[in-house]
């Protein structure tokens, strides 16, 4: 790809990886790339992070033509980038687009981009414990209409931002309110996409949870609001019994890049994971009668992210005393081991950028 480059004129002051948060921070460029019936992908460039000129008319404003990625590049011990599966990414992505009858971005290009942009902002990635760059793929219709129909001009972006922990919780045990009413996705819909328009329809939920001194929403199928699917930013797995449980991916569940790496890793230590149906009356009654040993979220912002108890209706269901589990504490070692190159990548998931 033929990737221009504008210099800004001054570079932004960089923030106290101590404090990073999530999200907060954006660095100093961004990957911007145009579609259009006729050139097609065009104009790839790496430009200053500012804020875009668009039509109020705009369909992703109106009609939430909009995808999205989130990625991360990490800092070894040695100071080389890398990044962690991104070609699955690349390829979840194209699976989002088509729901939303967006154009694809080939998995070669979408790597590319992400690495080009990485190079360029290599001082922005972290080297703190715990901290990354979070990459934001994402796309957009921009053609000025207001007519619901497919757009003809779209806008790919890569944006990036140094972060820490997601929860304010850090990789401490969270507290989910298991949502009865609201639901997030149904069979034929969206839930299986990385769409803004999911997580606008979730953020009432995710209220509702902070109400009641939760952090987040464990959403139930959207048919019999009986059967655990994911949380709000992360798929979810219980360890009941010595084995694993997680919803399978069926069309309303996010097909997590951390749900499947956790997957096969489990699968190499001996686990049978089964990706089932799990009832939320199954889940209270192991919380209850003891064999909910532990649980767990999954996602690339929240890692590995131990849930320390389940509030559903009137009931509460408190996860190995609330402290994180030997399992939990075990994946989350391996995985960011990997991630930040301090353990053998046996499964070749991370590329060196720089
Ligand atoms: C991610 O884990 O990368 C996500 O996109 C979740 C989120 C912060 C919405």
């Amino acid at each position: 790809m033929d990737i221009r480059f504008e210099k800004r004129e001054h570079l932004k002051e960089k923030p106290d990886q101590k404090n990073l948060g999530f999200g907060k921070y954006m660095t100093d460029y961004m990957f911007v790339m145009d579609w259009d019936r006729e050139k097609e992908w065009h104009d790839a460039r790496i430009v200053p992070h500012e804020p875009m000129l668009l039509d109020p008319a705009c369909v992703a404003l109106h009609y939430a033509q909009e995808t999205f990625e989130g990625m991360k590049a990490y800092r070894t011990k040695e100071g080389k980038i890398q990044l962690f599966r991104p070609e699955m990414n690349a390829k979840r992505m194209i699976k989002s687009n088509e729901r939303l009858c967006m154009p694809p971005v080939p998995v070669d290009m979408f790597v590319e981009a992400v690495e080009e942009l990485v190079k360029v902002e290599k001082d922005w990635v972290p080297s703190e414990p715990e901290t990354s760059l979070y990459i934001r793929p994402f796309m957009f219709a921009t053609e000025s209409s207001l007519g619901v129909h497919m757009a003809s001009a779209y806008k790919f972006v890569v944006i990036c931002t140094p972060v820490g922990a997601y929860y304010a919780e850090g990789v401490n045990p969270v507290r989910i309110l298991v949502e009865d009413e609201l639901v997030r996705a149904v069979k034929g819909g969206t839930g299986f996409t990385k769409c803004g328009g999911n997580y606008a329809a979730s953020i009432l939920g995710q209220v509702k949870a902070e109400k009641q001194g939760c952090t987040q929403v464990l959403w139930l199928d959207g048919v019999e609001r009986k059967y655990v699917e994911e949380v709000g930013t992360m798929n979810i797995m219980f360890k009941i019994a010595g084995e694993i449980y997680t919803a399978p991916i069926e069309g309303t569940v996010l097909p997590g890049v951390t749900r499947d790496s956790i997957i096969h890793i489990l699968k190499d230590w001996g686990y049978k994971v089964n990706e089932t149906r799990l009832s939320v009356d199954d889940l209270m009654k192991a919380g209850h009668d003891g064999t909910l040993e532990e649980a767990f979220g999954t996602g690339t912002a929240a890692v590995i992210s131990p849930v320390g108890e389940f509030v559903y209706k009137d009931d509460k269901v408190t996860v190995n005393d609330f402290k994180t589990g030997e399992l939990t504490q075990k994946l989350y070692d391996y995985l960011t081991g990997i991630q930040w190159g301090s353990v053998e990548d046996k499964y070749h998931w991370t590329v060196e950028v720089c």
